[in-house]
């Protein structure tokens, strides 16, 4: 596990005032952008609430970010290498430290020091649950929690980073959609016999919502835990604002459990970029495949209702779409947004 703690970056630094008016309230919280395993020492281009970044790893594997933008002729820093931990741009071969300092120009003299004004901007980047997490602002609160990661007993799967073409709180609330589960994936999660959304209340802590159905689930091809072919899950979630959901999910038959740890990328208005770990307490030496399928199915299915949904952002008055009390979960997201000028 690796768990690094805010750099001591400049972080921000050389923003032209055009950026700056760019920030805002979604720029204070960690989003992430990538998995940890696929970051290497070599440039990785991607894009967070609508600004091009790249990312590598410098000589001490620390995950850094910078603005995907080389301050001399605006080319792409990612289209570079690295070399000595620094990234150095394709064009001219300006180089630049992890906090955005330029400290080579190749084109001076040996003896001519770079000016102070050679610097990108540098966000803050952290590695945590295997994931890269960058924040474009100043972080409102830590990255969400999630318990079992490092936890003796339990095995993560890792699924394949989905990508939609919806904003990042649509592809979080289909993902705490009661409604649709025993509908839209029957057989799998419920069934259409039996799609009656169970009782429930939200307790909202800040910038948490915290809520507990308990359902009845098919055994789907062994992927959860029963004794039978139809048994009862006790699911316990937390989402936390603005984009990621842990979901314990613990079957009343065998006391084991399987958790789910969700985080969407905001690419842009219209871009999202899902990372979901399967885990699981049981079933410790078997082949994560059997689960990773099974997420990839359940994401398909949800990946072609939610593109369809217009528009693509969430809308925030309550008065936009038609809640029902089974609803009530999509209702407290949407609060929560506005309440924290999302
Ligand atoms: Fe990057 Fe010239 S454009 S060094
Ligand atoms: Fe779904």
């Amino acid at each position: 596990m690796t768990t690094n703690r805010p750099q001591p970056q400049r972080v921000l630094r050389g923003l032209s005032r055009r950026e700056r008016v760019e920030q805002n309230a979604m720029s204070d919280w960690w989003h992430p952008v990538g998995w940890a395993a696929d970051l290497t020492d070599a440039p990785r281009r991607t894009v967070l609430l609508g600004r091009t970044l790249v990312l590598w790893r410098d000589e001490a594997g620390t995950a850094r970010c910078l603005r995907d933008l080389c301050v001399h002729r605006g080319t792409a820093l990612s289209l570079g290498e690295v070399t000595d931990g620094r990234i150095v741009c394709p064009y001219h071969g300006w180089r630049f430290d992890g906090d955005g300092s330029c400290t080579l120009i190749p084109q001076f003299p040996p003896s001519r020091p770079v000016p102070a004004g050679a610097a990108v901007p540098a966000f803050r980047c952290e590695e945590r649950y295997g994931l890269i997490w960058v924040c474009l602002g100043e972080p409102t609160v830590d990255i969400p929690d999630f318990p079992e990661w490092g936890a003796p007993g339990f095995r993560h799967a890792p699924c394949p980073p989905y990508t939609w073409r919806t904003s990042a709180a649509r592809m979080v609330e289909n993902f705490t959609d009661f409604g649709h589960l025993g509908w839209l994936h029957d057989g799998l999660l419920g069934s259409r016999d039996d799609v009656v959304v169970p009782e429930h209340t939200v307790d909202r802590r800040g910038h948490e919502l915290r809520y507990t159905l308990t359902m009845n689930v098919p055994a789907a091809d062994g992927v959860n835990d029963l004794d039978g072919e139809v048994g009862t899950m006790i699911n316990t979630y937390v989402l936390s604002l603005p984009h990621v959901i842990h979901l314990r999910s613990h079957y009343h038959d065998t006391g084991r459990s399987r958790v789910l740890y969700f985080a969407a990328q905001p690419v842009d208005d219209e871009t999202a970029i899902g990372y979901c770990y399967q885990s699981r307490d049981f079933d410790l030496d078997g082949d994560d495949k059997r689960y990773v399928a099974f997420q990839e199915t359940l994401a398909e299915q949800d990946r072609v209702v939610v593109e369809s949904q217009r528009p693509e952002q969430l809308p925030m008055d309550i008065a936009d779409e038609l809640h029902m009390k089974f609803d009530q979960v999509a209702v407290a997201y949407r609060r929560a947004f506005a309440d924290h000028g999302l």
